[in-house]
């Protein structure tokens, strides 16, 4: 792209109306970005890879997130528009300013286990309005439907560090410019395709799905045998990011069930609701996809906890509306 077309994050941002207070929070965020993007290209952590000790290796694989936590929140706790942030790393609320517009939540680094393999992770945020009569110490100020979201994001570390962004108004895709040391615009209004033929999930823990589930992934498998009528691949990266990174630039369906039958450690799913499942739901339905968690659309859901987590099926628009049309089916078969 020659310089005269380049766009950068502020102009795009000022351009879609996006408030001066809501755009000086997500630049304080794109700052701690840039500053684990240069720490995981260093790759000065290489070397825990051979690391023969694996307890200690996990342990080092965490300090990355633990890094990434504080780099993040040390330039948000001086931030005049905030109110308060949540980060999942450690579950805590902090307070930054009574007075604050807005709430922050994130993840530092989410699809750590992709480390060590030089894979994808990537740091996701959401922002929403404060509410006045809560204190900043309160978990309540954050508990709204993701419907509210006011911004929402992901910055991806992979051979490129993009940026997923959307205020409301499309989503975004930018590339960190080493050269200008800034976001550019690369890809604008995402549009996912509402068909595809490609599915993500991890297979390997079928044995621990309810019936229901392991019907639907099957019509994957069998493709043009089955009642899908077409073919399809599958991918998976193992990482949030990575999987919907993909599904915006082609289109693709993702899910990360409800695990009921054997084990019940996942009986809501893996992926935590405010952290991870909003703001990428947020995202995706900007770029014309749609996500629900189980039988809820999940915007719609008005969290219990910070904690919570949330099944989630995510991608290209006929793929989900198949599927809870499909669960509807089955409730309706199930009551005759
Ligand atoms: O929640 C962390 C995470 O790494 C996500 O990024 C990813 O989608 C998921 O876990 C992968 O889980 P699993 O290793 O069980 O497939």
């Amino acid at each position: 792209m020659c310089g005269s077309e380049m766009k950068f994050l502020d102009t795009k941002l000022s351009e879609d109306g996006c408030p001066a207070e809501l755009l000086s929070i997500i630049k304080t965020v794109l700052s701690g970005c840039k500053k684990v993007s240069n720490i995981l290209s260093s790759g000065d952590f290489n070397h825990l890879s051979f690391e023969p000790n694996a307890a200690k290796h996990d342990d080092e694989i965490q300090t990355l997130s633990a890094i990434s936590d504080n780099i993040l929140k040390n330039l948000l706790i001086g931030h005049t528009h905030l109110k308060a942030i949540a980060s999942k790393q450690d579950g805590q609320i902090t307070s930054v300013n009574e007075d604050g517009k807005y709430l922050l939540s994130f993840d530092p680094l989410d699809g750590t286990s992709n480390i060590d393999v030089n894979g994808l992770v990537g740091t996701i945020f959401s922002i929403t309005l404060s509410t006045d009569w809560l204190s900043s110490f309160s978990e309540k100020q954050f508990i709204k439907p993701g419907e509210l979201i006011q911004a929402a994001g992901f910055v991806l570390y992979g051979p490129t560090t993009s940026l997923v962004l959307t205020t409301g108004k499309g989503t975004h895709i930018y590339k960190l410019s080493r050269e200008y040391g800034d976001f550019v615009l690369l890809r604008d209004n995402i549009v996912i395709p509402k068909d595809t033929r490609e599915f993500s999930v991890n297979i390997g823990r079928q044995k621990y799905w309810p019936e229901r589930i392991k019907k639907f992934v099957t019509q994957f498998i069998d493709g043009r045998y089955g009642t899908g009528k077409k073919d399809y691949s599958l991918r998976y990266s193992g990482s949030l990011v990575g999987e919907i990174y993909r599904i915006l630039c082609r289109g693709g369906v993702f899910l990360y069930p409800q695990e009921g039958t054997r084990r019940h450690r996942l009986g809501n799913g893996k992926l935590r609701l405010v952290y991870k499942v909003m703001p990428v739901s947020f995202i995706v339905e900007q770029a014309n996809g749609l996500a629900f968690a189980d039988k809820m659309r999940v915007l719609d859901i008005l969290p219990t906890t910070m904690t919570q987590r949330a099944p989630l099926i995510i991608g290209s628009k006929h793929e989900v509306e198949r599927y809870v049309k499909a669960d509807k089916k089955g409730e309706s078969n199930a009551q005759k």
